[in-house]
Parts: structure tokens; C-alpha cells; sequence
């Protein structure tokens, strides 16, 4: 195989329910996550060892060794499958990081379907030990495009009910919100779960829904990032907007609208007079969609 490539979608968490802690200090969630057709891009081509170039528009300041997740993963399939072979990987950042989409973790998780294609190997399940060492989110991740609700610390994954079609409107204000730290700064940690997802909806329906949930992680995102208020009040002022919210530890936000026609308008109403912001019209992805 001379030459691999894949997307890496990124992750929205349209629900984050923290529903309780573990004796180890991770949290356990309740999680309504689908993935986006915006994302990083992995491409691999036959090298004697394992490196790794960064380019795209958010490469700046993105590790290049060890401390990429994708360096991780590789070495995690080599190690797990036995592979003496190489690869020379290019991670296309199209994505922020620290941003609450998955980033790092969905570089991981593709790194892991990719290489595993290209050396021949059997992929790694999502429920080997070695993925979810890589991160709570790579589970997800490797699991991507189908819609999930994500339990456990992230491990605990089952498909998601039918949703409408529906896009979403991405809008970040570009201050980085490290994930250990938006947990460190929760105090209420023993909530009640998702309601249940009702099956057949439409996408007023599921705004409806999305309205009663939470993202308990928000009240602590804002506090590192304020700026995620504005972005916030700036989604909810469109009148195409049906429901926003915070995804991950954010400070990635997202309006529900009912289709890609709406979010490319919504997503320029809002680049008007917000420089700075990273905002991005993004189509829901269905399973089986084609990474
Ligand atoms: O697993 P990952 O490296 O993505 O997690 C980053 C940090 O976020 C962890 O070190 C932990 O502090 C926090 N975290 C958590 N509970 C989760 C996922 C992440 O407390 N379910």
C-alpha cells in the first residue's frame, strides 16, 4: 500500500450529563455525541520508521513526537499487533485544539483505522485496553460516524436513536480550554442522566429535547473562557437557530438548524463583526458515512 488517507471528524457533544466521579478522579458521563463532516485529515505513506508532519491551518504549535496522540496510537498498534514496519503520517489540523470537538482524540482513533489498513493488521476494538488509555474520547471516536450515547468515562458506547437531518453551526472564540482543567473546576458532580431520547423526531422535536438537557461541564468552561457567553448569545440571536450548547469541556459551541442551507447562512451572519471567532457550517454525519 503506497499511500492511506482518512478524515478525522470532529466529535459534538449535543448532551454531557456528569453523572458521577471514580475512585480514580475520572468522571462518569451521559453523552449524546455525534460527529461532523469538518475535520483533520491523516494521511500515511511507507517510511523504515514512524514519523509524523503536521501542516493545515491550525498546525502551529502542535507536537510532532510523543506528545501527539497520533505518535501515541501508532505505537499503540505496533506494540498491540506485533508491526516492525514504519510510516511516515501527515496530520491535516483543520480543527482548533483544546476545543472540546475531539481533536486529539479523533487524530487518534483515525490514526488507529488507518495504520491498521495500511500495515494489514486487525484493527484495534474499541474496547481494548489500549484505546482507551489514549484518551476517554478515542472509543467514541473509532466508533465514529454512527450517532452515540457515551456512558462510563467514555467506553460505554451505544448506538444512538434515529435523529432527524439536521446541521449545526460550530463557533469557537478561540481561547483554549484544556479538558483536565474545565473538570478540575466542577463542584456539582453527582447529576441525573440524559432523559430518554425519544425515536422519530423531527428536528424541532429534537431541539425541543436538546432544550431540557445539559452540558454539565459548561458552568466551568465559562469561568476559564467567558467569551463562550458571547458566542452563545450571539447563536441563540439567529432567528435559524433552534437550540445551542457547549460541546465537550468546550469552548466550542453549536446551534441546531434545520439543514446545511441554514448553517452556511447562520455561519456567516455570525463571521460578521466576530474576527477571531473559528465558526464552521457542519453537516451531521450518519453511520455508514464514508471517512
Ligand atoms: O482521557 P483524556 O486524556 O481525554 O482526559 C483528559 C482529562 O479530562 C483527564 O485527565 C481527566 O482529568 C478529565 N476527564 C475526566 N473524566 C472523563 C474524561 C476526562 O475527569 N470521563
Amino acid at each position: 500500500m503506497s499511500r492511506l488517507t482518512t478524515t478525522a471528524p470532529a466529535k459534538i457533544n449535543l448532551t454531557l450529563h456528569v453523572t458521577g466521579r471514580r475512585d480514580d478522579g475520572y468522571h462518569l458521563l451521559d453523552s449524546l455525541v455525534v460527529f461532523v463532516d469538518q475535520g483533520d485529515r491523516i494521511t500515511v505513506t511507507p517510511s523504515p520508521e514512524l514519523r509524523l508532519t503536521v501542516t493545515g491551518p491550525f498546525a502551529a504549535g502542535v507536537p510532532v513526537d510523543d506528545g501527539n496522540l497520533v505518535m501515541r496510537a501508532a505505537r499503540a498498534l505496533a506494540k498491540a499487533r506485533d508491526v516492525d514496519r514504519g510510516a511516515a503520517i501527515v496530520l491535516d489540523k483543520h480543527l482548533p485544539h483544546a476545543a472540546g470537538i475531539g481533536g486529539g482524540s479523533a487524530d487518534a482513533a483515525a490514526t488507529l483505522r488507518v495504520l491498521a489498513a495500511f500495515w494489514n493488521v486487525a484493527p484495534l476494538p474499541g474496547d481494548h485496553p489500549a484505546v482507551l488509555a489514549l484518551g476517554a474520547d478515542v472509543p467514541a471516536c473509532l466508533a465514529a460516524p454512527a450517532p452515540l450515547r457515551m456512558g462510563g468515562v467514555g467506553e460505554l458506547l451505544q448506538p444512538a436513536p434515529a435523529l432527524p437531518d439536521c446541521a449545526l453551526v460550530l463557533v469557537n472564540p478561540r481561547h483554549d480550554t484544556p479538558t483536565p482543567a474545565v473538570f478540575k473546576a466542577l463542584e456539582c458532580r453527582d447529576n441525573p442522566g440524559m432523559k430518554a431520547l425519544p425515536d422519530g423526531m423531527d428536528v424541532d422535536g429534537l431541539a425541543a429535547w436538546l432544550n431540557q438537557q445539559r452540558n454539565d461541564l459548561l458552568a466551568p468552561a465559562r469561568v476559564i473562557a467567558p467569551q463562550i457567553d458571547a458566542v452563545l448569545d450571539r447563536l441563540r440571536s439567529l432567528p435559524a437557530v433552534k437550540a445551542v450548547g457547549l460541546s465537550g469541556s468546550g469552548a466550542t459551541c453549536w446551534g441546531l438548524v434545520a439543514d446545511m442551507a441554514s448553517a452556511r447562512q447562520a455561519a456567516r451572519a455570525v463571521q460578521i463583526g466576530s474576527s477571531g471567532w473559528w465558526v464552521a457550517p457542519a453537516g451531521v454525519l450518519r453511520a455508514g458515512a464514508v471517512l
